[in-house]
């Protein structure tokens, strides 16, 4: 993929940007010309997207960021301030998917996947938008998932934050509409990610079997590629979805109108 379609030197902030379809957003901004600050509490998959990115003739820097710490919120929009003086998109992405059904959860599996999923996102919301409105302008797209809409087995914490963070969606494009900013979620059906193979990697699959495997999932009969969740990432943030805030799109294959089935 080459870098030519730059047209513009706004600035993204995408967190989780170290793997996965964070990492597709990441790329998916430089290639659409943005400076990408790439947020992620693992420094050395961070520092491989830049390079990534670098290697491909963008602009990005890699910064170490916990979501779940508002002291390390503040510290990533400082750092987009000090080096680019505007934040114009937060991608708040960084999500951890931990199973398991109510019954059997812990203390510490809602606070892991609350603090992560929910109050992180919310954290890195309140941290860009004092920038934001003090610009008249900015877009904030935040990454739930199809299961805030459609019920799974053994996903009821991880269901409860995604759902969580549609509600913040609505909430922020209503308070904030008024000064410019929208703010919008795409809910992604099954997507292979970093996350899926690693997972599976321990369990000796591999890519290619994962691929057979999520044959036949919704109504494209395949799973998802991170950079068509990163597709429609940017097609929210851009101008092109100028008038549309308070939303959430189902990048899922149309894996929601078959009810889950
Ligand atoms: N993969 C899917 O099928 C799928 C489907 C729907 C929604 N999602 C959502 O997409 C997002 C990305 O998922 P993915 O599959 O690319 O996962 P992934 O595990 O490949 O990437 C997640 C990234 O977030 C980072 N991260 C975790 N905790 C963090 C924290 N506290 N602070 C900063 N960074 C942190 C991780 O280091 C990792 O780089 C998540 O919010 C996930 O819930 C994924």
């Amino acid at each position: 993929m080459a870098l030519t379609e730059a047209s513009e030197q706004q600035v993204a902030i995408i967190t989780g940007a170290g793997s996965g379809i964070g990492r597709a957003c990441a790329l998916r901004f430089a290639k659409a010309g943005y400076q990408v600050l790439v947020a992620d509490l693992d420094e050395a998959t961070a520092k491989d997207s830049c390079r990534e990115i670098t290697a491909l003739g963008g602009t990005a820097i890699s910064h170490v960021a916990d979501v779940t710490s508002w002291h390390s919120c503040e510290s990533l929009v400082e750092r987009a301030l000090s080096k680019w003086r505007q934040i114009d998109v937060l991608v708040a992405n960084a999500g951890v998917q931990i199973g398991g059904s109510l019954l059997d959860s812990t203390e510490a599996d809602w606070d892991k996947i609350l603090g992560v999923n929910l109050k992180g996102v919310a954290y890195c919301c309140k941290a860009v938008l004092p920038s934001m409105i003090k610009q008249g302008r900015g877009a904030i797209v935040i990454n739930s998932s199809i299961n805030a809409i459609v019920g799974s087995a053994g996903m009821a914490i991880y269901d409860m934050s995604k759902a969580g963070v549609l509600a913040l969606t609505r909430s922020l494009a209503v308070e904030h509409g008024a000064q410019g900013i929208r703010v919008n979620a795409v809910c992604p059906g099954n997507t292979i990610t970093d996350f899926h193979i690693n997972t599976m990697a321990k369990k000796g699959i591999r890519v290619e079997q994962i691929r057979e495997m999520t044959q036949g999932y919704a109504l494209l009969a395949r799973a998802a590629e991170p950079v068509e969740i990163a597709n429609a990432v940017h097609f929210l943030a851009s101008d092109e979805a100028s008038f549309i805030t308070g939303q959430s799109i189902c990048v899922d294959g149309g894996f929601s109108v078959t009810g889950g089935g």
